[in-house]
């Protein structure tokens, strides 16, 4: 059963992408660009120059996008490498792909892909559908690609991991290991009540995307010890018309009267992926920043604004927990 989108206008995507910088001689790899934030972040660094790496799992969806994009940028460089985040073995498998083709260049790895509210079940490797996807397959690419950021940021001056989390990650506002581990159908079920007791699907979810938060405030402290010159930032979206919520809907995790009327107060997919572009792009951005969109660090829509990251998850017990679960997940350390 799928919903009805909202008819929402979008506002200031256009003109935010005209006053990005020219993106020439620059890869970017972005994982999850079928559709919503990731598509348009792809459109847009396609349009100004940058060699944009699309990591999508095999799909129908994954063959149209790509066609799309690359007849709306003729002049574009696009690249599909298939990704499936269920899976570590393809995760590992695209990481040698991205080597091969940037040989000696990476700017920015945006993982951005995810899945919402879904059932309680495990991923073939045995970890929750929605932390594999979100959180531990983008721990497992990052830890991959990290020598070529920072072999690019040691050259260039600099290059970028962008994490993509959300306001639910305010939802349950401490880590809980037992989410990073082997324990899918027993991590509080497929409940889908939202607020204000959620329901195990929106629980599972509100870990996902405190663990990408977390992700980087772990990044951004190990970075600076080590003096890199890689920087770690995050954004969330508010809450954009994407096609999260369509899925989410699909899998009984959303009702489809209220999706219909919750989303109003939303805004478009476009003005969505300003806060992954504005951590792609921005000129002399800040290791460590949160962009979200309006004026506080929950609003569902506006322009992309800088916030701090925050004390619930950039604390030592938090940043200590998400490490060794998510080394302990993909089987090896991660050393920076
Ligand atoms: N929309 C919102 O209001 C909202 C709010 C807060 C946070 N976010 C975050 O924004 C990010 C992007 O989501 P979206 O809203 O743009 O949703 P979307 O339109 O559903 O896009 C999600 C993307 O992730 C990809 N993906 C899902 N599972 C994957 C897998 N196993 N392997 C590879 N790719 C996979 C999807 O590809 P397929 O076509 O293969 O499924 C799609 O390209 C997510 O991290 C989400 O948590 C969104």
């Amino acid at each position: 059963m799928s919903y009805k989108k909202p008819n929402l206008k979008t506002k200031y995507y256009h003109d935010f992408v005209s006053n990005i910088k020219d993106q020439s001689g620059k890869f970017f790899a972005i994982t999850g660009t079928t559709t919503g934030t990731g598509y348009y972040a792809a459109l847009a660094i396609g349009k100004k120059g940058g060699t944009v790496l699309l990591l999508n799992r095999e799909s129908e969806r994954s063959e149209k996008s790509f066609s799309i994009l690359k007849s709306k940028n003729p002049d574009a460089s696009y690249i599909n490498i298939e990704c499936d985040l269920l899976s570590f073995q393809s995760v590992n498998e695209a990481s040698e792909k991205i080597k091969t083709i940037c040989k000696n260049r990476l700017d920015v790895l945006c993982n951005n892909a995810g899945i919402m509210a879904i059932k309680d079940i495990a991923s073939n490797d045995g970890y929750d559908v929605q932390m594999q996807t979100n959180h531990l397959s983008h721990f497992l690419l990052t830890k991959n690609l990290y020598s070529l950021l920072n072999e690019t940021a040691e050259k260039i001056g600099e290059a970028r991991i962008v994490n993509h989390s959300s306001t639910a990650r305010k939802i349950m506002k401490r880590l809980d290991g037992k989410y990073l581990e082997k324990k899918s159908g027993s991590l509080g079920g497929n409940g889908s009540m939202m607020i204000p007791f959620p329901g195990g699907r929106w629980k599972r979810y509100a870990q996902t995307k405190l663990a990408n938060a977390a992700f980087t405030a772990c990044l951004h402290e190990r970075l600076r010890k080590s003096k890199s010159k890689v920087k770690a930032l995050v954004a969330h979206p508010g809450l954009a018309t994407t096609e999260l919520q369509s899925t989410t809907v699909k899998d009984g995790g959303m009702n489809k009267w209220f999706t219909e009327q919750f989303m109003k107060g939303g805004q478009t997919s476009e003005d969505g992926s300003m806060g992954i572009i504005e951590c792609m792009t921005k000129v002399d951005i800040e290791c460590g920043s949160f962009y979200g969109p309006g004026s506080r660090m929950t609003s569902a829509k506006g322009k992309p604004i800088k916030f701090e990251l925050e004390d619930f998850y950039d604390n030592d017990k938090t940043k200590k927990l998400l490490w060794e679960k998510s080394c302990n997940a993909i089987g090896e350390d991660f050393n920076i």
